[in-house]
């Protein structure tokens, strides 16, 4: 964002670029809140937008596109094979990482499916900085396990240090030395670490990794999806990276890399993905898959319309005015209720802001779910939809036993573009008056629960009767209001 100094001193997030094409939102009132998160059995994964007022389940797919993407799709050539649409996102994709070999996947976890696929056998091993729900499901259901070696700092709720996405590197060459490289399918390294708050790892780290991976002969993959918020950080708080361009970032990561994947519904602010490589053997066993999965090599299961946009989006991504606006409205977000003793992840990462459920809902064991807990409860108080990133985004072990998250967190995703900071305001009002009323809210139980990915469906129940003292209370502090 451009260096804009307030007079007044204190500064806001200010954007540089106006709205100019609007979706009405609907707030429905308190009691009506309560019996549609009832209905979405407590997960708002399964609530109806139509009673959603801010949704902030996520940043994925649901980004504001700019003029010149909307413009883009207008011209996308349609064809199943060989069309110009594909050969524009083919070209933007190779001038963003620099890389030779591009291949189309139709999300983010396509691309995981096919490198688990392709990589990992049972008893291989996959350390990473930290793992995402889907990339650690598809290598569990390969056969595989993963490694957690985020530094000690990534797991802290409250720190200061900027890079805590970094990797532990001493832990690194132990777990490398423990299984043996040959049974180390990979390494992979999460761009703004999503489960941990959205926090980035430095380039200094990456390079360390690199170099490590070299040298034992592991492929590094770079999971991509939320580079631009990594981007950020990297040029903001990154001494060396600060003279250098954000093209200049994203080519050294590339060059550290031996196999990079994205979600598009992230990165590039569109809905796709690809793998890239510079590796014509690894590009030639990956492409195997894309057919079989996919879909035929020039669209990988992308519509043409996305696939412009796509193209559009990476180049967009290189514009600091462009990825700036969601790590600036997290670090307000996050500051203010830092300010008034809400427990969040600090530093602001980006992605959205995180709060700390097991600290916020104490009295809640994590048997109880009170991310969960919280994320109903704060639905019921505002129309606003987080994600509960904690326990019942965990798989349970083989005997059955629940798996204990290291976190129990709220992910309030902010998508980027999409909420002005009068909306960012109100959720802040309401958290702060949960908050207050923190001991009304009670834990959730399962009554309906998968076998695979359970927060996607699973079916919960408030353990009493405190939805409806809730929403009594809400009624009487707020009288008439919505
Ligand atoms: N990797 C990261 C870091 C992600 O955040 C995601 C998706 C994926 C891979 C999978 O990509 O959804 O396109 O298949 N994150 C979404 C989220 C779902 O809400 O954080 P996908």
């Amino acid at each position: 964002m451009a260096n804009v100094k307030f007079y007044a001193g204190e500064s806001f997030p200010l954007e540089m670029h106006k709205v100019r094409i609007i979706q009405k939102l609907n707030l429905i009132p308190v009691e009506e809140r309560g019996k549609a998160i009832a209905g979405a059995g407590n997960n708002t994964f399964l609530l109806n937008n139509r009673d959603v007022f801010m949704d902030m389940l996520t940043d994925s797919g649901v980004n504001a596109m700019s003029d010149r993407q909307l413009a883009s799709m207008m011209k996308a050539d349609d064809s199943y094979a060989g069309s110009e649409t594909f050969t524009r996102l083919d070209k933007s994709v190779k001038h963003f990482f620099g890389c030779k070999y591009f291949l189309p996947a139709h999300q983010g976890r396509a691309c995981e499916n096919i490198l688990s696929q392709t990589f990992v056998k049972p008893g291989f091993v996959v350390p990473m900085n930290y793992h995402f729900t889907t990339a650690k499901a598809l290598i569990t259901v390969n056969g595989g396990t993963v490694e957690e070696l985020i530094i000690d700092e990534g797991l802290k709720i409250r720190s200061e240090c900027p890079f805590k996405g970094d990797i532990d590197i001493g832990r690194l060459k132990e777990v490398i030395k423990k299984h043996g490289a040959d049974k180390v399918a990979y390494v992979r390294m999460e761009a703004g670490t999503n489960l941990v708050g959205g926090q980035p790892f430095s380039l200094a780290n990456y390079e360390e990794v690199s170099k490590l991976c070299r040298s034992s002969k592991i492929p590094l993959v770079l999971d991509a999806s939320l580079l631009a918020d990594n981007l950020y950080f990297n040029k903001r708080r990154e001494e060396r990276c600060k003279k250098m361009t954000l093209h200049e970032i994203v080519l050294k990561f590339a060059e550290l890399s031996d196999i990079i994947y994205f979600s598009a519904r992230k990165l590039g602010f569109a809905r796709g993905g690809g793998i890239c490589t510079n590796d014509h053997d690894i590009f030639l066993r990956l492409r195997e898959l894309v057919p079989l999965f996919e879909g035929f090599l020039t669209y990988g299961g992308m519509s043409v319309r996305e696939m412009e946009a796509i193209a559009v989006g990476l180049d967009e991504t290189l514009d600091e005015d462009m990825i700036s606006q969601g790590p600036i409205f997290i670090d307000y977000m996050v500051k203010e209720l830092d300010k008034r003793g809400i427990p969040v992840i600090t530093p602001p990462g980006g992605l959205g802001c995180h709060v700390d459920a097991m600290a916020f809902l104490d009295h809640i064991p994590q048997e109880q779910y009170p991310a969960g807990a919280l994320g109903s409860a704060y639905f019921i108080a505002s129309g606003i939809r987080g994600m509960e990133r904690g326990t019942l985004s965990e798989q349970r072990d083989p005997d059955g036993k629940e798996h204990f998250s290291n976190m129990e967190l709220l992910r309030l995703a902010l998508p980027r573009r999409v909420f002005t900071l009068s909306q960012v305001n109100y959720a802040i009002d309401r958290l702060v008056w949960l908050y207050e009323n923190r001991r009304l809210v009670e834990g959730l139980r399962f009554v309906e629960e998968p076998r695979i990915l359970r927060f996607f469906f699973g079916r919960l129940e408030p353990v009493s009767g405190w939805q409806g003292k809730l929403i009594e209370k809400f009624r009487k502090d707020f009288g008439d209001s919505l």
